[in-house]
Formats: C-alpha cells, sequence, structure tokens
C-alpha cells in the first residue's frame, strides 16, 4: 500500500464534508454483531458473513458527517474471539489486512481518521505494519474520526492499563494519591476519544461483551435485532434520531 500523503495534491484529493451540528451522539460506539448468523442462514461458511459485513462499515462511516457524528467506535475482533476455529480466526485476519489495503485510499480521500485500539501483541507483523501504516496516512484527517476495536477487550485494556500505570508510581513519575478517575482514562487505548454517548449492537443480543467497559459508564445503549451485513444508514439514521428524545441525567435530577 503505496499512498502519498503530503504535498498540495494530496489535500486537493481529499473531501471535506462538514459535519453537521445536530442534537445527536456525538462518538457512537458499535458492536457490529451477527455476521455468522446472517451467513447460516443462506447456508454459506460464517466468513461469507463477515465479508458483507466488513461493506457496511463504509456505509455508516458515509453517514457519519450528515448525522453529526464526529467519533465512530467499531467493535472488529475481541480478546475473545482468538477462542474461535482457525479458520475463521485466520479468515478473520486476512480480512483484516485486505480491508485495510482496499480502504485506506477511500477513507483518506473522506477526510477520515483512523486509529486502532486493542493489544497489538498478539497480532501479525503484516497488520501490524497495516495498521500503523493507515494511521499515519489518515493522521492529518480531519473529518469523522474512525476508531477500529482490533484485539480489544474491555477488561484487557484496563489491565494494560494499570500496568504501565504501575510502572509510572514505582518509577515515581505518577503519585498514588493522583490516581483518579481524570488521570487513569489517560492509559486507557482510547485517551484521545471522547466517551460514547451512544453504545449501538446488532443481532439482538442485549450483551457488551467486553467493549468498552469503562468508557460506556454513562453511554445510552440501543440493542436492534437487525444482523449487522443488513444494518442500513437508513436505520443508523432512525436510531440516532432515537437519541435526541432522551433524557442524559448522569445521576442527577433535572429542575
Ligand atoms: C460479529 O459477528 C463479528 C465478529 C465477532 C468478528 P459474529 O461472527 O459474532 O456473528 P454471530 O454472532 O455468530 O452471528
Ligand atoms: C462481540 O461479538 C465482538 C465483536 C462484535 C467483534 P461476539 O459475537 O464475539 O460476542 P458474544 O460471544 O456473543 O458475547
Ligand atoms: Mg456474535
Amino acid at each position: 500500500m503505496r499512498v502519498e500523503t503530503q504535498g498540495p495534491e494530496a489535500k486537493a484529493e481529499r473531501m471535506t464534508k462538514p459535519i453537521r451540528d445536530t442534537q445527536g451522539p456525538r462518538h457512537v460506539a458499535i458492536i457490529m454483531d451477527g455476521n455468522g448468523r446472517w451467513a447460516t442462514q443462506r447456508g454459506r461458511p460464517r466468513l461469507f458473513g463477515h465479508h458483507a459485513g466488513a461493506k457496511r462499515v463504509r456505509e455508516v462511516v458515509d453517514a457519519c458527517p450528515d448525522f453529526g457524528v464526529k467519533y465512530v467506535t467499531i467493535f472488529a475482533f475481541s480478546t475473545e474471539n482468538w477462542k474461535r476455529t482457525q479458520v475463521e480466526v485466520a479468515g478473520l485476519m486476512s480480512l483484516f489486512r485486505r480491508y485495510i489495503t482496499s480502504e485506506a485510499r477511500a477513507l483518506r480521500k473522506e477526510n477520515v481518521r483512523v486509529r486502532f485500539i486493542g493489544d497489538r501483541v498478539r497480532l501479525d507483523d503484516k497488520l501490524i505494519n497495516l495498521m500503523d501504516e493507515l494511521e499515519l496516512m489518515t493522521a492529518d484527517c480531519t473529518g469523522v474520526n474512525l476508531t477500529i476495536a482490533l484485539n480489544y477487550g474491555g477488561r484487557d485494556e484496563v489491565a494494560r492499563a494499570t500496568r504501565r500505570l504501575a510502572q509510572d508510581v514505582a518509577d515515581g513519575r505518577l503519585r498514588p494519591e493522583d490516581v483518579n478517575e481524570e488521570t487513569l482514562p489517560k492509559y486507557l487505548d482510547t485517551y484521545v476519544l471522547p466517551d460514547p454517548d451512544l453504545v449501538i449492537r446488532t443481532s439482538g443480543e442485549a450483551r457488551i461483551s467486553n467493549f468498552l467497559l469503562w468508557q460506556s459508564a454513562y453511554a445510552e445503549y440501543e440493542f436492534v435485532d437487525t444482523l449487522w451485513p443488513d444494518f442500513t444508514a437508513e436505520e443508523f439514521g432512525k436510531l440516532l434520531a432515537a437519541y435526541g428524545a432522551r433524557d442524559r441525567r448522569f445521576g442527577a435530577v433535572k429542575a
């Protein structure tokens, strides 16, 4: 993957679709679930569903500026997903490599800044290089912030953060009395992102499966029956509109 990232042509090539100012959520996190069932319903292997699911991501990301969504975070592979068959895991890893390679140019053109969260240690070098390249290539994009959670688990993230925090305390860079709700999240993978306002899960499961545990403490949730490969921008828009009607109190009582 070689794409020119510097220079005036690179800038001119980029679309600058403004992000609308709406009453909707600023940060939406999505648990893209149901690919396997979608494929099984069609008598096809699970990977067929993963490929169909990957195609849906573009539609949702493209819709974000119109709906006023500045950050979208998608759950692509969890720390628990290694428990699946070797065929499915290898197929997913190959899909991620292909996805990054084929989508990179379009993402940059649409001014999408891509980041990855999760533990990279278990991923193969080729995939890590592609992830690094895509992050670098879109580092100066100013539109939608797309974060892809890959080998991500909320508990794993908190454990890794705590390990680094403990090291800072041991090395005298942080005092134990300074560990609080403001300093701890600086050690999380999401340290540059605001907390999600809305978490959407497709496929009818009403659980969060270890996604953004710390960050979603006060998020609103939408669980929809649609399987991820059938999820459309239209349905996304309806969920965002419904969010506008919610009363977020954060523990307080409105006057
Ligand atoms: C979500 O779809 C994608 C990943 C977890 C990688 P699933 O593969 O979990 O699909 P179902 O839940 O089995 O239908
Ligand atoms: C959550 O879906 C992980 C991703 C969408 C990547 P799973 O399908 O792995 O979750 P469970 O097993 O139903 O909880
Ligand atoms: Mg699932």
